[in-house]
């Protein structure tokens, strides 16, 4: 299972928008972890391109001494935030530039890339060329700021010629892009004729580049040089972990995924990614939060305020894949506070106190169950069945699983509200036994199911009810009908946010 995040550019520090990628594409590595599955799970910068130039020369320093400042930046925030990649890609690393340069030459060599001039419009911050009647009055499309004319010899890449080829595949394999209005997206922005792609830009206007093999005077476009870093991360055993599972994505940077990328490696003669998934933006009202809009939230503020699970927990349940959402904070201290504090942290707590209270700390043997118990224990097997299916089948929905699992964590506390523990306290402890040790079952089974989206916070939740195996997520009925644990008195997992402060 070989997943990616994009790569991020190193123009500024991360906001929200990055963390969500990353941390959709960490969930989804963890679960795959859950069945055995070997996964590579590779993340990383985007270094070149006239932004992160731009971005240096603002501050007065060479470019490759900016990028290193700024990737600490990256690997910091994802360390915060428990991301478990394999690896961390940079697009300076001398390796990636010479997997660029060879498959350059092997494009050159093999007629796919050839030299041309170009005449149009440019816009510098997007880094692309317009057609005049792409233009809004004299601006670009993308960004509506100011573009400008040139005239220039370059080399195009010859993507117009697999145009047919490329829309017959979108045809013929449904989760190719993921979901399927972004699938039509693509299919209809095929429908015109695809020009062929200019990959140079001349030396003289930006110098910071790979350098074309076959003409020193140009360096690489900087997304040409982008998009194979999946697979220069790789190249040491391409043939055995090529093509990639699944590429997340944000929908601002379709087009290359999912029209150059695919046509690249078709003439580079290599399979296609079998997914590329497809998520919305975080807006600030209504508007896509970015540094250029600076709207942009800090994602180390909102680790400091809802733990960094918490955080995980509310990027990972506030969107649903592939549409937009409306970046809140009242909204994301709600749902905190109704869910984890609530919720999760509300029910450990209750379990591990009566445990403590009335049985010395030590989950008492389960009794003779009731249906109430059985249904209780079963549904969470069921939901536990129809998740790890998902994953078989390479298909998880994160947000169906966050909602069977917060469902079953409120069944649990129903189970407290009706079997009444508190009242079995003082009249009969055999039920008392019978109803906790039910509640552990469940407990464990649904801490185990949400480990990869709350990896410390669900290990945590473990040690309280004594299972000290926390590595292991996978979850066996063997273990939990055998759950005889120490339970160490109750611990607060989720503070409740206080909303005036
Ligand atoms: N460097 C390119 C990607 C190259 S991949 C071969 C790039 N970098 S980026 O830093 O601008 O954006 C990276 C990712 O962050 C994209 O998936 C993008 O969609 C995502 N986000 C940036 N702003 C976003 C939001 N406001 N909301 C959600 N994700 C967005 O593009």
């Amino acid at each position: 299972m070989y997943i990616t995040t994009p790569i991020y550019y190193v123009n500024d520090k991360p906001h929200i928008g990055h963390a969500y990628s990353t941390v959709l594409a960490d969930v989804w590595s963890r679960y795959s972890k859950f069945i055995d599955q070997d996964v590579l799970f590779l993340t990383g910068t985007d270094e070149h391109g006239q932004k992160v130039y731009n971005a240096a020369k603002e501050k007065g320093i060479g470019p490759q001494k900016h990028c290193d400042q700024t990737v600490i930046r990256f690997e910091e925030l994802w360390r915060n935030l428990s991301i478990s990649n394999d690896k961390f890609i940079r697009t300076t690393d001398p390796s990636h530039i010479y997997f660029v340069e060879i498959t350059l030459q092997h494009l050159y060599d093999s007629d796919n890339i050839y030299e041309g001039e170009y005449e149009g419009w440019y816009c510098v911050p997007c880094e692309r060329y317009f057609t005049e009647k792409d233009l809004i009055d004299t601006n670009c499309p993308l960004c509506k700021r100011a573009t400008s004319k040139i005239k220039e010899k370059c080399y195009y890449f010859r993507m117009a010629r697999y145009q047919d080829w490329l829309i017959e595949y979108i045809n013929n394999n449904p989760n190719f892009i993921k979901p399927a209005y972004r699938r039509n997206e693509t299919l209809s922005f095929l429908k015109n004729k695809l020009s062929d792609l200019c990959i140079s830009r001349p030396k003289e206007r930006l110098n910071w580049g790979i350098r074309l093999p076959f003409d020193k005077d140009f360096v690489c476009y900087v997304w040409f040089d982008a998009l194979l870093n999946y697979t220069s991360a790789v190249k040491d055993d391409l043939w055995e972990i090529w093509p990639a599972d699944i590429h997340i994505i944000g929908k601002d940077i379709l087009t290359p995924h999912t029209v150059y990328w695919p046509l690249m490696l078709r003439a580079m003669g290599l399979p296609q990614p079998k997914t590329i998934l497809v998520h919305g933006w975080w807006l600030v009202d209504k508007h896509k939060m970015g540094k250029s809009s600076g709207n942009a939230v800090d994602p180390q503020y909102l680790i400091d305020k809802f733990s960094s699970d918490g955080f995980r927990y509310l990027l990972i349940s506030q969107m649903t894949v592939g549409q937009d959402a409306e970046f809140n904070k009242d909204l994301f201290e709600d749902k905190y506070n109704k869910d984890l504090a609530d919720v999760i942290g509300n029910m450990v707590n209750r379990l591990s106190t009566m445990v403590n209270k009335h049985f010395d700390g030590l989950l008492p043997k389960c009794g003779i169950k009731k249906d109430i118990d059985n249904i209780l224990v079963n549904k969470s097997i069921q939901r536990r069945d129809e998740i790890l299916e998902m994953i078989q089948k390479n298909d998880i929905d994160v947000n169906k699983i966050i909602s069977f699992i917060m469902e079953g964590f409120r069944e649990c506390n129903k189970f407290f509200e009706e079997t009444k523990p508190w009242e079995l306290a003082k009249n009969d402890k055999d039920r008392l036994a019978t109803v906790l040790f039910s509640a552990t079952q469940a407990v464990y089974i649904y801490s185990g199911l949400l480990h990869p989206i709350m990896p410390n916070k669900m290990s945590e939740l473990r040690s309280v009810i004594g299972e000290n195996d926390i590595g292991c997520v996978f979850i066996d009925e063997d273990i939990v009908c055998s759950l005889r644990n120490k339970m160490i008195p109750s611990k607060i997992l989720f503070p409740k946010i206080n909303k005036k402060v």
